[in-house]
């Protein structure tokens, strides 16, 4: 496995970066909070100083080390997701995934925006390019600026802090699509670039041909990463997934170049929700999705669930914080997203940032 130099060395830089933002946890995002009523105020700010910050290239704040997925309900519906959002951006979540295909992601989003005034204090990610409803690719500039447009008008702003293509096409040269992710950013049109579902291969590629004639490289990638292996093509297109034993070349590339990996299906779409057992493997239409079903119900999948409830009850503490708690553990630069219907349920995701396991309790849930 070749990891360029450069990468390396530039990646690197980032990584100590985001150590130094870390060890200000919460700071300076606090300013923005409209709560009137100061001991409302001082509780939120106390749940704030719990989550923690990394630094993404490109993007010109600190990012929550959880992003609030968007692609489920109410979002996909174009449902009032006001309350909600708030609530997420109260525990300090400045980090909102979406992407033109979630349905009506984009609409809920940006009408929360255009509500509270509040586009500087986030972090937005959106992702383009998805191939069509018949699995056509649209992986070209032209699709690109095509999805930009609509995603603008939607989400009510004219940049993004994180653009990503959110699928490959490795018919694509290369070398194109980096030179349409510099052309918007020079436009002033987005932060930092990258692939969603791409190869570390492709990525290494993108980022030798950036180097090579002094462009702006892919300095964030959001494959699916989490303590449950995927089974196959999850969501079709080519999805991309660091996790299991045939993922080990591409979590040493990550390891080497701190690439940070915003992890999708942190919690294996579900799975990790605590609520189907590892008792229930006969019955998991009854707790989980198709595509949780199709891509996570595997008998090595239940017994690392065994496993993390059993280290939960050691420990007091439940089910997907042990799940999240070793994805933190591992030593990719990794930001976690995570859908849920309940700031109270984030909270706990967020509590697992702090969550100690030994490196043995790590193995052990992994199998090893
Ligand atoms: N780039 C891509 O190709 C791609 C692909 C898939 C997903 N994504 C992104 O990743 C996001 C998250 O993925 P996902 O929704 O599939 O899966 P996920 O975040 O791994 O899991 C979500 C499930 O976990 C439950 N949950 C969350 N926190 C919990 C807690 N503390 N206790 C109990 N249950 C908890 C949620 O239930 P409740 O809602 O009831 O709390 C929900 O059922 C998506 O929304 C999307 O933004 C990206």
């Amino acid at each position: 496995m070749v990891v360029s130099n450069r990468t390396e060395t530039a990646v690197r830089c980032l990584r100590k970066r985001s150590r130094q933002i870390q060890t200000r946890t919460g700071a300076g995002i606090t300013d923005g909070i409209l709560h009137a009523n100061m001991e409302e105020k001082r509780r939120d700010e106390t749940k704030m100083d719990k989550m923690t910050y990394g630094t993404i290239e490109g993007v010109n704040k600190p990012v929550s080390r959880i992003f609030f997925g968007t692609a489920g309900t109410p979002f996909k519906n174009g449902g009032d997701a006001s309350e909600l959002l708030d609530g997420i951006l109260a525990l300090g979540i400045n980090a909102i995934d979406t992407a033109r295909v979630y349905g009506q992601s984009e609409k809920s989003i940006g009408d929360w925006i255009e509500k509270r005034g509040n586009r500087d204090r986030l972090v937005l990610l959106t992702k383009c390019c998805h191939p069509t409803p018949h699995w056509e690719k649209r992986v070209s500039e032209k699709e690109m600026r095509k999805d930009f447009a609509r995603s603008s008008e939607l989400l009510h702003t004219g940049y993004f802090d994180i653009y990503l293509l959110h699928r490959d096409d490795p018919e694509v040269p290369v070398g194109e699509l980096v030179e349409a992710f510099n052309a918007l950013h020079a436009e002033g049109k987005i932060g930092a670039f990258g692939g969603s579902n791409w190869t570390h291969e492709r990525i290494d590629a993108a980022n030798e041909y950036a180097y090579r004639r002094g462009l702006i490289p892919f300095t964030v990638s959001s494959p699916n990463y989490g303590l449950a292996e995927v089974r196959g093509d999850i969501w079709g297109g080519g999805s991309v997934s660091l996790s299991g034993p045939a993922q080990a070349e591409a979590r040493t590339w990550y390891a080497e170049t701190g690439m940070p990996v915003v992890a999708w299906s942190s919690l294996a779409a579900g799975f990790f929700s605590g609520r189907m057992k590892s008792t229930d493997a006969g019955r998991v239409g009854e707790f989980l999705d198709p595509y949780a079903q199709k891509g996570f119900a595997a008998a090595d999948n239940f017994e690392r669930l065994r496993r993390c409830e059993i280290l939960a009850e050691k420990k007091g503490v439940q089910v997907p914080q042990v799940a999240l708690s070793w994805l933190f553990h591992q030593k990719l630069n990794t930001y976690a997203v995570i859908s849920t219907h309940s700031p109270a349920r984030m909270e706990e995701n967020i509590a697992a940032l702090h969550l100690p396991l030994t490196e043995e309790e790590c193995a052990w849930l992994n199998l090893m």
